[in-house]
């Protein structure tokens, strides 16, 4: 053997050996909160703090997370019916939010752009759990800033679980064979590996936080859920070998029954869940991967990598065919299912002849506003309101996209039901059989339109609005969102606020230990929210619809005096003073 031939043997062999690095996918832990027999309410203790992460060799990256996560957080299981109540504690050295995608609940709890929270601050927000069994996600949503904190890395799952579903053959063992999946994608600056503030398409896969991730998984049927959380780009999905996949859930809901396909283009946002059928398959290996060099230039990665500086055109993932997960089945073990049913649930979705109301939106590239697109032509604004719902209204939407790009439309609050789509000649294109179910998000390519059916429950609030907007996290931060208030009266939304006397309040004991009782004079009214502050102004609890019979806990508190903001369900505020001791 001659040495040329040795030396290039040697590095065929490291390229080869390198290649076979692959690191053990990440579970996150699940989090079932802590269940109080007293109140019958399951609490959730949470914390939001900035971290550093050793994803490359060399230096670690500066990142954030949730409780004992240094990048993304635990997976929250609800129960449908249960009351939760979040105890969530802002460690950051920033103001935030926290949202719950997709879960439906009163607006002043949902944690979109007006529910900010300081520094120290702890927010408790709660609500009875009303969602069907599926996969949902929890980030924060600060306007302006909700790329940057998610991509720090605040972003975790919510998995709701309901006895319909676990009354049917699908694999429930977390982890196991019921796999959550985070999928996003970063750039690592290439000196000081820190992310890249600028790019918002990533160079580097980072499935559950790993990169070059892989998993062992038993020769029986498999459930992935999977979460879009890139910043901007859509993962086309399919695996190696492609091997038929049967898509089981929606945002929202299971599905009627599996659809089988090859590829699924996931939107930022989005969630399915698929299984894929690994019996008899033991000591195989493949590839989950993102086919996205079969995307058009519209779709948000898409467009081919071309060596500029404009930062959308140089991320290396663009137009290319790209690893996911590398997966190694194992041998069946014991339990599971060797089979994918053929039914789920039977939806029902709402009647088009009974819409109350139909509305029309356009996303447009908005070079008048001096931002790449809005909607409507209206850059997003914290004090407009875009929209007043009637509570129980039945709506059709219609969304034009009349911009040059896709975008990924999303609505708080609701799920809704997809009629149809167009592409850019007006010719019909049916939904996709795995869009048949309950969403939040949708993808709308360049020049179609699309519309959707849905109605507005449960939760009216003339006072704090719901989201909608595009979930490219740069072209929500720059304005491409508007904001709607349902209303049970049919009056419009935001008021005048009035400042009332302190009599408008009692409030007791003063000095008070450990429980501090507030009440109204005006019982015509109650209270919508209750914030205290130290002595320096540093907000310390923010208290939305706060219970109020058992007193608020102030236990915490370090002795001193106290603000209190208390404003009414008219939007009145009352401010008052108590001391601890
Ligand atoms: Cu996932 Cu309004 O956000
Ligand atoms: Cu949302
Ligand atoms: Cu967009």
């Amino acid at each position: 053997m001659n040495k040329f031939f040795t030396l290039f043997a040697v590095c065929l062999l490291q390229t080869f050996l390198l290649k076979a690095q692959y690191n053990k996918l990440a579970i996150p832990d699940t989090l079932a909160g802590y269940y109080d027999a007293g109140t019958h309410v399951t609490n959730f203790p949470i914390s939001m703090h900035e971290s550093m992460t050793q994803f490359l060799p060399g230096n670690q990256t500066i990142t954030a997370g949730f409780n004992d996560n240094t990048f993304l957080g635990p997976t929250l299981i609800f129960n449908k019916g249960e009351k939760v109540q979040i105890n969530l504690l802002n460690m950051l050295n920033d103001t935030t939010t926290l949202h719950w995608h997709g879960i439906h609940l009163p607006a002043v709890m949902d944690g979109g752009p007006h529910q900010t929270i300081p520094p120290g601050t702890i927010w408790q927000p709660y609500w009875t759990v009303d969602d069907a069994a599926s996969t949902y996600w929890y980030h924060p949503h600060l306007h302006g800033h909700t790329n940057e904190q998610v991509r720090s890395g605040l972003a975790g799952l919510i998995i709701v679980r309901d006895s319909e579903e676990a009354s049917l053959p699908l694999p429930r063992r977390y982890g196991l064979d019921d796999i959550p999946l985070v999928i996003t994608d970063r750039k690592f600056d290439s000196i000081t590996n820190q992310f890249d503030t600028i790019q918002r398409y990533g160079d580097t896969v980072l499935t559950n936080g790993v990169l070059n991730a892989v998993d062992t998984l038993p020769a029986r049927v498999i459930r992935f859920r999977i979460l879009g959380a890139a910043q901007e780009r859509c993962y086309n999905l399919g695996f190696s070998d492609n091997t038929t996949f049967y898509v089981i859930g929606s945002d929202g809901s299971l599905l009627n029954s599996p659809v089988p396909l090859s590829r699924y283009l996931l939107s930022p946002g989005e969630r399915i869940e698929i299984l894929v059928n690994f019996t008899g398959r033991a000591n195989n290996s493949l590839d989950l991967m993102a086919y996205n060099d079969s995307l058009n230039k519209t779709t948000p990665g898409g467009i081919p990598y071309n060596g500029t500086s404009l930062p959308f055109l140089n991320n290396k993932l663009g137009h290319r065919r790209f690893n996911l997960l590398h997966l190694q089945i194992g041998s069946a073990g014991s339990g599971g299912y060797t089979t994918i049913p053929t039914t789920l649930k039977t939806n029902t979705f709402w009647n088009i002849a009974d819409t109350n109301l139909s509305r029309k939106m356009v996303f447009v590239n908005d070079t008048a506003a001096n931002i790449p697109f809005t909607i409507d032509s209206i850059p997003f604004q914290m004090e407009y309101i875009n929209k007043t719902i009637p509570l129980n209204n039945i709506e059709v939407w219609t969304i034009f996209n009349n911009s040059s790009s896709g975008h990924i439309f999303h609505i708080h609050d609701i799920q809704f039901h997809i009629i149809e789509r167009k592409d850019v000649s007006g010719n019909i294109i049916a939904p996709r059989a795995a869009e048949e179910g309950w969403k939040d998000v949708v993808f709308l390519d360049s020049g179609q339109t699309l519309s959707f059916i849905t109605k507005f429950t449960d939760f009216a609030d003339s006072i704090k609005p719901y989201m909608y907007h595009c979930h490219m996290l740069g072209h929500e931060d720059a304005g491409m969102m508007g904001q709607f208030v349902v209303v049970d009266n049919h009056s419009s939304g935001i008021k005048d606020i009035n400042i009332l006397p302190e009599s408008a309040a009692i409030v007791f004991p003063n000095p008070a230990t450990d429980k501090l009782f507030v009440e109204l004079e005006d019982k015509s009214t109650s209270i919508y929210y209750i914030t205290i502050l130290d002595n320096a102004g540093r907000t310390k609890y923010m208290l939305p619809n706060p219970h109020l019979k058992d007193g608020l806990n102030i236990a915490d508190l370090k002795p001193g005096t106290y603000f209190l903001s208390i404003i009414d369900n008219h939007g009145n505020i009352i401010p008052r003073k108590f001391v601890k001791i």
